[in-house]
């Protein structure tokens, strides 16, 4: 039974990994919505309406790859193939985020790249929401949920915030990789910060040190250490 309609009591209460993963999907909704609404204008709303959207898919995705679905694995006989569909619409959603974030709304072609992007992310949550997260519920107890829960929402809030796509979906790379990705991306955010809450006014300045945070990434991202245990099936 899908977790959708059920009541938050019958999820554990607020705190499982099956409320928590219900709330930021409607969340990731609302923000998908924003972008939609925003893509005729362009500009700096739409620019900022799918950054949102970016931020809470790869902290979510990252955290669930690190935390919940090695979980899965562990408790469910088909945890392996079903976590390797989602990792795999994972992988997608990287790739076409990478796309969308260099293209311009001005382009004909954005509306559709977003589309495309915004349907791996339904089709990845519906998969969760009924198939993965249902399996969960009747295999653990409400104790492990919420346990589970919060290992997930701490690991959230720790995690890379933009799109690795050469990084293992799996550990032990994906786990290696957190550490530095997350400090990588998280000091591009808060240059990203300033250079908004400065109107642009050190915008060299801070893009020449974006782009020195960037170059840095993707080297750490091509460490062969960082594609260990990467499935062929969502490697690049
Ligand atoms: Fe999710
Ligand atoms: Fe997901």
């Amino acid at each position: 039974m899908t977790i959708a309609d059920q009541e938050l009591s019958q999820l554990g209460g607020r705190s499982s990994i099956l409320a928590r993963q219900r709330a930021d999907h409607a969340r990731l909704d609302r923000l998908m919505a924003r972008a939609r609404d925003t893509v005729d204008t362009g500009g700096v709303a739409h620019q900022v309406a799918l950054r949102a959207v970016a931020r809470l898919v790869f902290t979510h995705a990252f955290a669930e790859e690190a935390v919940l679905f090695p979980a899965a694995r562990r408790v469910l006989p088909e945890g392996d193939p079903l976590t390797l569909r989602i990792e795999t619409d994972h992988q997608k959603v990287d790739e076409l985020m990478t796309r969308l974030d260099g293209s311009s709304s001005d382009d004909p072609k954005h509306r559709a790249l977003m589309e495309r992007t915004f349907a791996v992310l339904d089709h990845d949550v519906r998969t969760e929401e009924d198939e993965l997260l249902p399996r969960l519920q009747q295999s653990m107890t409400r104790r492990e949920l919420r346990l589970l829960g919060w290992q997930w929402e701490l690991v959230r809030r720790i995690s890379p915030t933009r799109p690795h796509p050469l990084v293992s979906r799996r550990p032990p790379g994906q786990t290696l990789s957190a550490l530095p990705l997350t400090v990588l991306d998280r000091a591009r955010d808060l240059l990203q910060r300033i250079d908004e809450a400065t109107r642009c006014r050190f915008s060299r300045p801070l893009s020449t040190a974006d782009r020195c945070l960037a170059g840095a990434s993707g080297a750490v991202e091509r460490i062969p250490v960082m594609q260990r245990g990467e499935r062929p099936e969502t490697g690049r």
